[in-house]
């Protein structure tokens, strides 16, 4: 289905759109069927996820040299990309900058509302808007949940729409993350994503990209996944329904040390402190959740060990030069995965053949 004109009359209202279920959602963040705005990971299925990986490993091998690379510098030299980043990032600002530079996209950036109008009383929704005057697309990571979706919403309304990525948005996704995370994966088990166990470690009720990572496991065989937090930070109950609801076994325990042994991946993350309210994390010991070089053991030969990074203590540091370490590698697949995506949206991704 896609979005018609009909359905911007019905959808005129933020709040009662925010509210519906995201099926009756994805129609109006998708265009002439292919995806448009990349919000939530829910809009990944397997075929998709499949051919962006293969793109994105077509254009890693393309791009080994100058040839190949002025040709993939080519593919979108007419388009304008903003950056609009207000939340703190290093790698997924970094890597969509440089996936951007990969593709021939020309960038703009702004990385701190004190910098952009908002200081002078200008709605976040208004300078967004202005964005689209300039740029055909905008990356956006924001600390409020829902507005990136809501800068969708409200720019396929306008006469300009462009394409909004979200790179973050407050505790809720990530999903372009979950894309890198699953391409590691893909690249780590050579292609077999079905029947695997994956243990995501630490905060998992405020991490957003253990959330997104989640809903991207639906789209492969018999994955099993084990939730290991701190009983503060559980998962969260949605996630949880949502695997019930597709019949996805999970389960969850405070004891690392008791699942690790048959994990086919380690998805380590830190605590979410920023989200604290009255200091709660200062309240949990993290040390149970930490991997640390002796654990290195008790682990199969083939898991692998993750990190959206950055990391704080979670990952002893010594553990990275074990090869099963591929948090390192994880972050370069990033760029990759998101010149894949960006590829993908522009409808250019058939000239990275495979
Ligand atoms: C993550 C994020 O921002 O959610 N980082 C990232 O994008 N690589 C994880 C984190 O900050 O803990």
């Amino acid at each position: 289905m896609k979005r018609t004109l009909e359905m911007t009359r019905v959808n005129a209202n933020w709040g009662e759109f925010y509210k519906k279920d995201i099926s009756e959602k994805l129609p109006f963040f998708t265009k002439e069927g292919r995806l448009y705005d990349c919000l939530f990971a829910q809009q990944f299925n397997r075929r998709l996820l499949t051919h962006l990986f293969k793109t994105a490993d077509a254009l890693r091998d393309i791009t080994q040299n100058k040839e190949g690379m002025d040709y993939a510098g080519g593919l979108l030299s007419h388009i304008r990309a903003m950056l609009y980043f207000v939340q703190p990032s290093t790698r997924t600002f970094l890597s969509f900058l440089n996936a951007c530079h990969i593709l021939g996209i020309r960038t703009s950036e702004i990385r701190d509302t004190s910098t952009s109008s908002e200081v002078k009383g200008e709605s976040p929704e208004d300078t967004v808007r202005t964005f689209s005057s300039y740029v055909d697309m905008i990356i956006m990571r924001h600390p409020t949940p829902g507005f990136v979706e809501k800068t969708a919403w409200l720019m396929n309304r306008t006469d300009r729409p462009v394409p909004i990525i979200n790179g973050g948005s407050g505790k809720d996704q990530h999903p372009t993350q979950a894309l890198l995370d699953t391409y590691t994966l893909y690249r780590s088990f050579n292609g077999d994503m079905d029947n695997k166990k994956i243990v995501m470690v630490g905060d998992l009720k405020r991490g957003r990209t253990v959330r997104s990572l989640t809903y991207l496991m639906r789209n492969f065989k018999n994955i099993s996944l084990v939730f290991v937090s701190p009983e503060q930070f559980r998962m969260e109950p949605d996630i949880l329904e949502f695997l019930k609801r597709h019949n996805m076994p999970f389960m969850e325990t405070a004891d690392f040390m008791s699942v690790m042994g048959e994990a086919d991946a380690i998805y380590m993350t830190r605590i979410q402190d920023e989200h604290d309210n009255a200091g709660e994390s200062k309240k949990v010991d993290y040390s149970p959740f930490h991997f640390k070089a002796e654990h290195l053991k008790l682990i199969k030969k083939t898991c692998v060990i993750m990190h959206p990074l950055p990391r704080r203590h979670e990952i002893e540091v010594t553990v990275d030069e074990d090869p099963r370490a591929v948090f390192w590698r994880q972050e370069r697949n990033g760029m990759w995965a998101r010149a894949a995506l960006m590829a993908y949206i522009f409808d250019v991704d058939k000239k990275i053949k495979y």
